[in-house]
């Protein structure tokens, strides 16, 4: 019957692309409350086509009454609480970051666009907010179910599926937990989770990743003068904020860029040394990672005695995102700002935990107040570290859907970035997360024209339509 399945979503892709690009113009932008609706609106379009597939499908508010948040989308194919054999969990994302700076898009960001295959981008791709991150890889998998049903009459072809949808991922997923909770009951049963939000080594190397960093988000404010002050009168008498904020965090790095705050790397746990052999043999061309993003081979720098992949995928670290304070505008205006504010942010390995390691940031500033200021401190939101057994037998499963549906040797890779359900699922459910992703590092998420490129959304549909195949078969 697979064949009969694959056969479909070559004959229907025509089809699949128009409705990808239906719900891309869903502009879901979770972070900004101007657009409370379209979040909705997203969820809404996805728990339709999962009910075409045969799934019982829901929109469920997330947050409280004073504080709602934006829903999630909770669907099951009917024997999943009964039946018997693998039982799926797969999660997705429907909200999007927001699109700035628009004036950077070649097209609107939601206002989707299939363009042809040109010097940088040598396929076929859809450029809009959300193609690659992460709606254009949840749609493999509805596309999946979609030839699944049609061929086999049966939702998912009668694997027991579960199946997850949030809307507040891209800003920080506030509302999970709690949702997760109270929710509890329909993910007990589930062995194993499935996620669609990664990216591949490149066109030709398909990955499954094995491992997302976790994430502590800050915002610190220095406060000093009561108001801006001329800065001919003042300068030299008392703080600068700006300058003493600029000194403080200076000093979270030393001379070989290991942080310096106290207890940071209390509880990380190295990579092995077959890890890390593993990584070194996976070739990965770092001098043309540098060059997509404008930088020459020397700007490989980073914390000393480690790699460029380790320190993506196994190293923890301090990011200043943004700073700001005093006089931005046009000209020059001479003046000591009250006060100065930074975004400070920190890549988490296992067994850091982002509660914890904010205390100790915050502690860590305490210890270092300029004389005459006080600080202000805001823990933003947070994520745990989550990895999964490389020898996972649900692992082991999709990489070999993988292979045999792209003929390809699929790799095993860490990645950088942050998934935050994953930590929470290990943690209340000790389940364990799989992440099939075929993203390509060029494809812009986060930033203007994201795109997906086709063939990689033929290698998603397809490769999730074989793990179908391959779990209802119980592929152990
Ligand atoms: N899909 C990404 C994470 C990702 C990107 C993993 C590329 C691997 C390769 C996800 O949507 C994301 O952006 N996560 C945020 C998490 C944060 C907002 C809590 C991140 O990593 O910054
Ligand atoms: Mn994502
Ligand atoms: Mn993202």
């Amino acid at each position: 019957m697979i064949d009969q399945v694959l056969k479909k979503l070559e004959q229907t892709e025509p089809q699949a692309i128009d409705r990808l690009c239906e719900w891309l113009r869903i502009a879901s932008i979770s972070a900004d409350p101007e657009f409370t609706y379209q979040c909705k609106d997203a969820a809404r379009w996805a728990a339709e086509r999962l009910e075409e597939s045969g799934f019982t499908a829901r929109v469920v508010p997330t947050g409280t009454e004073e504080q709602p948040g934006h829903p999630c989308v909770l669907a099951k194919t009917s024997n999943a609480d009964s039946g018997t054999g693998p039982h799926v969990l797969f999660y997705g994302h429907y909200d999007v970051q927001p699109p700035d700076p628009l004036d950077l898009w070649e097209s609107g960001p939601f206002d989707p666009v299939v363009k042809k295959a040109e010097a940088t981008t040598p396929a076929d791709h859809i450029v809009a907010r959300g193609a690659s991150d992460d709606k254009g890889q949840v749609a493999m998998f509805l596309e999946a179910l979609r030839a699944w049903k049609d061929v086999s009459g049966e939702a998912a072809g009668g694997l027991r599926v579960t199946v997850l949808l949030e809307g507040e991922e891209e800003s920080g997923s506030e509302n999970l937990e709690k949702f997760l909770k109270e929710q509890e009951a329909e993910f007990k049963g589930c062995d194993f989770c499935l996620i669609s939000d990664t990216g591949m080594i490149s066109r030709t190397r398909p990955a499954i990743t094995y491992g997302v960093r976790g994430l502590a988000y800050t915002q610190i404010r220095l406060h000093g003068p009561d108001k801006d002050v001329h800065s001919g009168f003042w300068g030299g008498r008392m703080p600068n904020p700006l300058n003493e904020l600029s000194k403080v965090l200076a000093q979270m790095w030393d001379e070989n860029r290991h942080i310096t705050i106290d207890g940071f790397y209390d509880g990380v746990i190295e990579a092995t040394d077959e890890e890390r052999a593993a990584w070194k043999a996976l070739n990965i061309d770092i001098p043309t990672m540098l060059g997509n993003i404008g930088l020459s081979p020397e700007a490989d720098i980073g914390e000393a005695g480690f790699t460029s992949v380790e320190r993506e995928w196994a190293r923890p670290t301090a990011e200043i995102n943004g700073m700001w304070g005093g006089y931005m505008g046009a000209g020059a205006k001479t003046v000591i700002p009250a006060y100065a504010t930074a975004k400070v942010s920190f890549r988490l390995v296992a067994d850091q935990d982002p509660d914890d390691i904010v205390k100790k940031f915050f502690r860590w500033l305490e210890g270092r107040t300029p004389p005459g200021c006080r600080w202000e401190l805001e823990d933003m939101h947070g994520g745990h570290p989550s990895s999964v057994d490389p020898t996972s037998r649900w692992l082991a499963t999709a990489r070999r859907a993988m292979e045999q549906s792209t003929g390809m040797e699929v790799a095993l890779i860490k990645t950088g970035g942050s998934i935050p359900v994953a930590g929470m699922l290990k943690d209340s459910l000790g389940l364990d997360t799989v992440f099939m992703g075929f993203g390509l590092d060029d494809d812009r998420v986060h930033s203007p024209n994201e795109k997906f490129e086709l063939p990689c959304f033929r290698m998603g549909a397809r490769s999730h339509a074989v793990l179908i195949d391959l779990l209802r078969g119980d592929g152990a």
